[in-house]
């Protein structure tokens, strides 16, 4: 079994970014510019802001951080896009998800600039995705097929099944499982709530993706031996021994499943890290798209 470090891997990658920018710089060029609009103060979606902001600094980035209340109104939210998508200074930015009720989330992925749309959210990207054009691949799902190829895994006429149908992981993963090329050329399974015997469905699987949100949900007796286990799920489950007051975990019972796998992620330090490294590889591509057209 090899573990499929994602913190190990998503250094590599910004390591690889820092030196892009510091090219940029030498150059006297505008360096990537990420922002990112957070509405509410959900605490899991503040500490992914906040460490995409950090890690942007990281690498030589300018970032911008908008909090605003979780009473913001639709328009004001618009409003504040449409401003983004005028300011020649920024090259990309995210709408952190989800958004308040009284908020229409597919209003706002609409709104968005397609050529800043760095989360690959706006139907143009996701279109020009399921069509094989170049174009924003949405970072969770980006992450996770740079994972397999840093790890040589292959995917060629495997069958992979995605537990969960959300269209910032499940949805856009099944896509690109089954694309042409590497990695991809899968047999792909979408699975979600409404799927009939779905674990007779995991245990035919050679890559298991699960993007649950249930806590243990994929166990040993459930996967075929040498599974390829991909874990998207993390959690907060409350904990008052932790000084945090809870712990993470993912959809997968890693000590036993890992037994039995091929190739896992762990949680945390797998998925989430090439997450936050991919949405800056996008901002740099978006920095590179907008410096070839001006
Ligand atoms: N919420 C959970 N994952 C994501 C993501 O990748 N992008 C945005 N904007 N919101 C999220």
């Amino acid at each position: 079994m090899e573990i499929l470090d994602g913190k190990k891997i998503s250094n590599q990658i910004k390591e690889e970014i820092a030196i892009e920018v510091n090219k940029m710089k030498a150059k006297g060029e505008k360096v990537p510019h990420l922002a990112a609009i957070i509405v509410g103060n959900d605490g899991a979606s503040l500490t992914y802001v906040g460490s995409k902001v950090r890690s942007c600094e990281r690498v030589g980035f300018e970032s911008t951080l908008i909090k605003m209340p979780a009473t913001t109104s639709e328009v004001e939210l618009l409003n504040k896009i449409e401003e983004l998508n005028n300011d020649e200074e920024i090259d990309g930015f995210i709408v952190q998800l989800p958004l308040p009720p009284q908020i229409d989330t597919q209003k706002v992925i609409l709104a968005v600039d397609p050529d800043k749309d760095v989360d690959g959210f706006h139907p143009t990207n996701f279109g020009k995705m399921a069509l094989d054009m170049s174009t924003f691949i949405p970072a969770t799902p980006f992450g996770i097929l740079e994972l397999l190829e840093r790890y040589n895994v292959e995917t060629q006429g495997k069958h992979t099944v995605v537990i969960g149908r959300s269209h910032i992981v499940g949805r856009p993963m099944s896509i690109l499982m089954g694309r042409k090329g590497w990695p991809g050329n899968s047999t792909v399974t979408l699975t979600h709530s409404r799927t009939k015997n779905i674990t007779q469905i995991i245990s035919q699987a050679d890559i298991v993706i699960s993007a649950l949100g249930v806590p243990h949900f994929l166990k040993a007796e459930m996967v075929k031996d040498d599974a390829v286990i991909i874990d998207v799920g993390i959690t907060r489950v409350p904990d008052e021994t932790k000084e945090r007051g809870y712990y993470l975990t993912g959809d997968v019972d890693f000590e036993n499943v890992s037994k039995k796998a091929s190739y896992i992620t762990p949680v945390p330090g797998g998925v989430g890290p090439m997450t936050i490294a991919m949405l800056l590889k996008n901002t740099l591509l978006a920095r590179e798209r907008h410096r070839s057209k001006a």
